[in-house]
């Protein structure tokens, strides 16, 4: 049987985000949801990857994240850096290299997208809706591990009233935050700061109802997460938004979630956070909005999981 093509719609964007459909109508710019189309994989072909995903994770090269990786992440945006400062400031030139899988994670089944970039734009999606509802009542945000500050970029274009501030522990991501800042006029400036051990905090200032957000980036703390959220919740945010892998959201008994499980504990992703924030909402520090699973990924794991929360 030869398997229907599907396009991603505004029902779906709000599935994946928790949100109801006119919320994100509401947001979305026209042009974001073009070109996501996709198909389901069968049974077999669905199998094949999962057997691919079970074999990966035995894969000696898989790397943990972790203090070590400080290098690879300065490699890495170095050559992004590069890259901007020959082509200039665009969402194309700061894209991270590692979007480049076409079999997703969608909806509790894998999928294989029709065009490359399909994966990035629909994250894209997701951020550009979950930027405008949360961000609106808010006059600074500042995102930790910004990486190449694409985020940042977009939610310049979102708000650009906003006073943005981008932090990461590599050294070229405080000069592409910079290249942004002087090629959109922004106000944004980089710090550089390690979640870890929270060195440069005295170089930030989150003010009283301030908004900050990580975006695939706590996930590299593994279970080192408790001195950081500490920081957050006493800079009291009035939001906090998190996309990231959330292992607790995944259903362990299902043999679909099994290798993304797994993957997330080779890897050494977040692990305690949501349990973590849990327990201060119930001592009352803070309130917890949202913890969504989105059910999107890519092939491996799925780190498009939304929590969201605010100091009370
Ligand atoms: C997967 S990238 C995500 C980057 C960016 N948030 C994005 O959405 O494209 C993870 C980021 O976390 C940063 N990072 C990892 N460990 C960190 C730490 N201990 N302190 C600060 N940044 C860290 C890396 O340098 C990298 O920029």
């Amino acid at each position: 049987m030869i398997a229907e093509t599907r396009w991603i719609k505004a029902g779906d964007l709000a599935r994946l985000l928790g949100l109801a459909e006119d919320e994100v109508t509401r947001y979305l710019p026209a042009d974001l949801l073009d070109g996501l189309d996709y198909l389901s994989l069968d049974d077999a072909e669905a199998g094949a990857v999962r057997k691919r995903a079970l074999r990966i994770v035995r894969d000696p090269k898989l790397t943990a994240a972790g203090p070590a990786m400080i290098g690879r992440w300065e490699r890495g945006w170095g050559e992004i850096l590069e890259r901007v400062r020959r082509q200039g400031v665009s969402e194309a030139s700061l894209a991270p290299q590692y979007f480049r899988h076409d079999v997703l994670r969608l909806g509790g089944r894998y999928i294989r997208a029709n065009r490359t970039g399909f994966e990035p734009r629909l994250y894209a999606a997701m951020r550009a809706v979950l930027f405008a509802d949360l961000f609106a009542g808010v006059d600074q945000v500042t995102e930790f591990g910004c990486g190449t500050g694409h985020n940042l970029l977009q939610l310049h274009r979102i708000f650009p009233n906003l006073r943005l501030t981008g932090c990461d522990w590599a050294a070229p991501s405080q000069e592409l935050v910079g290249l942004i800042a002087a090629s959109e006029d922004a106000q944004m400036i980089g710090v550089r700061f390690d979640m870890g051990i929270l060195e440069g905090r005295e170089d930030l200032q989150i003010g009283a109802g301030a908004g900050v957000m990580t975006v695939h980036a706590l996930e590299q703390l593994g279970s080192r997460f408790e001195p950081f959220l500490d920081y957050l919740v006493a800079a009291r945010p009035a939001v906090a938004l998190h996309i990231e892998p959330i292992v607790e959201l995944y259903d362990a008994a299902d043999p679909f979630d099994a290798p993304a499980i797994a993957y997330h504990k080779k890897r050494g992703y977040l692990a305690g956070f949501l349990p973590a924030l849990e327990a201060r909402a119930a001592a009352g520090q803070i309130e917890i909005l949202k913890s969504h699973r989105s059910g999107f990924g890519s092939t491996f794991h799925e780190a498009y999981s939304i929590v969201v929360w605010r100091a009370v």
